[in-house]
């Protein structure tokens, strides 16, 4: 099965939104990526609303064709806005007001009666539901528990590795997560500070169905132009698996 590449397109809107005007616009982004091979799109609908807006996910809803998967926190005010605009996924993500990006996964273990209640509300709507965790088996076992369509793992810790650093144990974990995930019948994402240079080992775990990378294709577009920058990354991806 070859390995599908959701591209994350929040740093066009926080582009966008250092001048609070209409450019560049993240809906043409998504059209674009989507052209250029793009599986899906994603975008995270903040509470501060730093760079993706309701209306963002509006049109981008209403104009792609590949699915639409919007990350917010779980919050009862996040799901209220996020429910009537019926995006295909919604990716449950740990969110302060602090951090530059999302940091780490979300704690399913601890969050487990909150989450069982906002996921049937997401399915009760028909939109399927990806948690956004760290690859560690009770992790993973909760998400089955509570019913998750998907799991996203969090590649952060093995993407700031420095670079003299062996992979090999972080790796490790991720493997046995997906194949943990897999069998309790969860697609298998991934995602977080991936780049063309670190993709490759994260690409080849069998269990992984798809991506999910923004900072590296959408900062590499400024220089190459978004098309490019898109298919580079599929190219990165495709046929690692032998
Ligand atoms: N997956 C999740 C859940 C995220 O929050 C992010 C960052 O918004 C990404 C993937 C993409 O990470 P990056 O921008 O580092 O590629």
């Amino acid at each position: 099965m070859s390995i599908r590449l959701g591209v994350n397109i929040d740093h066009v809107a926080t582009l966008r939104q250092a001048r609070l005007g209409h450019e560049p616009e993240p809906v043409a982004a998504g059209l674009l990526a989507q052209g250029a091979g793009a599986h899906g799109i994603t975008v995270h609908l903040r509470a501060d609303r730093r760079h993706i807006q309701e209306r963002d996910v509006r049109l981008l809803k209403e104009v792609l064709t590949v699915p639409l998967n919007v990350e917010c926190a779980a919050t009862q005010e996040t799901l209220a806005t996020l429910v009537p605009l019926r995006p295909d996924w919604v990716t449950l993500v740990p969110e302060t007001r602090e951090e530059l990006t999302t940091q780490g996964g979300l704690d399913i273990v601890f969050m487990q009666a909150h989450l069982r209640q906002i996921i049937r509300e997401l399915r009760v709507s028909d939109i399927r539901v990806s948690l956004f965790i760290d690859p560690q088996l009770d992790q993973v076992k909760m998400a089955g528990r509570l019913e998750a369509d998907a799991v996203e793992f969090n590649t952060g810790v093995y993407a700031d590795l420095p670079r003299q650093a062996d992979p090999s144990a972080e790796l490790e974990r991720l493997r046995d997560a997906s194949k943990l995930a897999s069998r309790l019948g969860m697609r298998v994402l991934a995602g977080h500070g991936l780049t063309l240079q670190n993709v490759a080992p994260i690409a080849a775990i069998p269990e992984v169905e798809e991506l999910n990378i923004g900072h590296s294709i959408i900062g590499r577009s400024v220089l190459v132009g978004l098309e490019r920058a898109v298919q580079e990354m599929l190219h990165a991806i495709a046929g690692v698996r032998g």
